[in-house]
């Protein structure tokens, strides 16, 4: 089982401490999205956490099950209006199976670099394609690896710069691992959460894919359908499956 990173500290203060990703406009272009491609089908969240995705899609009227490492995160999710709503199955989304089969299945917020090994990556859109019903499509949103843009022979890369949080990752090209870092202060307290990330191209991901019976649909640099380019800092991709 992978180590869970997001127990009760970190859970309790998930929705206050990312508040940006609850706006609206974060939230609405995603869940619409997603809504479109699962009709009037079921969608499977992956590392569905405190329900930011989840419970928005749900009051659209689209059954979502969830699959989810971290008992405190889940508790989270529970205690909010809406949440009977949801099934959610506490385990690995790389080898939990749940009952059903499912339209869409997604994994948002960069959370496949959670999976640590290309291994555990493949396994996950295997377990995906099991879920899903012929033509049902995975979606992935996670960001474009920073390494491009650093300068020559440096490994870090800074993403958060404020007086109360500083957030910077650690690239290791030899394992294909970013060492990510968040320091904040929070009522004159350091606190700190620290994990490793498999960073992954989306090359790497059409193949696993492709491994998985699954063909690429659609790449877009945002959830509003703008265009995926070279300048691209993140990816919101769709595979469809096929066989
Ligand atoms: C960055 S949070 C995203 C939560 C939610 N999807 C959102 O968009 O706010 C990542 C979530 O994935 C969960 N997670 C990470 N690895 C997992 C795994 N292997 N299996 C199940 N859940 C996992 C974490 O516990 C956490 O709740």
């Amino acid at each position: 089982m992978p180590k869970n990173y997001f127990d009760e500290p970190i859970a309790k203060g998930y929705d206050a401490r990312w508040a940006d990703l609850f706006e609206p406009a974060v939230v609405e272009p995603a869940v619409s999205f997603l809504a479109d491609l699962a009709g009037t089908g079921a969608a499977l969240e992956l590392g569905i956490g405190t329900g930011r995705i989840a419970l928005p899609l749900s009051r659209r009227g689209v059954r979502v099950h969830g699959i989810e490492l971290s008992a405190a995160m889940v508790a989270q999710l529970q205690a909010k209006p809406g949440a009977d709503n949801i099934a959610v199955t506490v385990g690995d989304f790389a080898t939990t199976r749940v009952d059903g089969s499912f339209k869409v299945a997604y994994l948002v917020r960069n959370t496949i670099t959670n999976l640590t090994t290309q291994d555990e990556q493949v396994e996950c859109f295997r377990n995906v394609a099991a879920h899903l019903e012929p033509g049902g499509c995975f979606v992935i949103e996670v960001y474009i690896p920073e390494l491009q843009r650093l300068p020559p022979g440096e490994t870090i890369h800074a993403f958060t710069v404020t007086p109360t949080h500083l957030g910077f990752e650690e690239y290791d090209v030899a394992t294909q691992i970013a060492f990510s870092h968040h320091y904040w202060m929070v009522d004159g307290q350091l606190e700190t959460f620290s994990a490793p990330f498999r960073y992954v191209w989306p090359s790497e991901l059409d193949l696993m894919a492709q491994l998985a019976g699954m063909i690429l649909r659609e790449r877009w640099s945002s959830w509003e359908r703008e265009p995926f380019t070279s300048d691209s800092r993140s990816h919101v991709s769709v595979w469809e499956k096929t066989r």
